[in-house]
């Protein structure tokens, strides 16, 4: 049987939201985000589990510990989206899917913005839609789960 547990995994600088340039990614913080998860979490019968971490490593961990028992990674990688082939390299290295997300359209925004390392290896990608981003990712797993 397929698992209910669904890992949010939020990378560097994420936990300043609500303080971090509120003109890209509004007043919201980290707290109210995994609130609005839980309670999706809940009304999709999915159990998430919600953590952040401005070191790269720790992703990579937290990666490699959700190809068991895990049914999907949320993931806003922050910056190390941009950067790391040691995240690309650890999603390509779990069978668990992941979904890339990002809350400000990366696109609309500076060059280096634009290209991803770990796109390529994640299942898709959502960004843009702010808070709803990582709520939109949620219903993609339980569509997942129920096809
Ligand atoms: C972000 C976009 C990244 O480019 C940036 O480095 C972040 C946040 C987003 O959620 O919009 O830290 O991932």
């Amino acid at each position: 049987m397929m698992s209910n547990k669904v890992f949010v995994l939020n990378g560097p600088n994420l936990n300043m939201l609500g303080k971090r340039e509120p003109g890209i990614y509004g007043d919201i913080t980290l707290d109210s985000i995994a609130q609005l998860c839980r309670d999706k979490g809940n009304a999709l019968n999915l159990d998430i589990d919600f953590r952040q971490t401005n070191h790269e490593g720790t992703l990579v961990d937290w990666l490699h510990e959700a190809n068991e028992g895990v049914s999907g990674v949320v993931l806003n990688a922050g910056a190390y989206t941009h950067t790391s082939v040691a995240l690309h390299d650890a999603i390509r290295s779990i069978l668990t899917p992941v979904i890339e997300i990002h809350i400000s359209n990366v696109h609309a925004r500076e060059e280096f913005r634009h290209k991803s390392m770990i796109a390529s290896a994640s299942k898709g990608v959502i960004c843009g839609f702010g808070p709803n981003s990582y709520t939109l990712a949620i219903q993609a797993f339980a569509d997942i789960r129920n096809s």
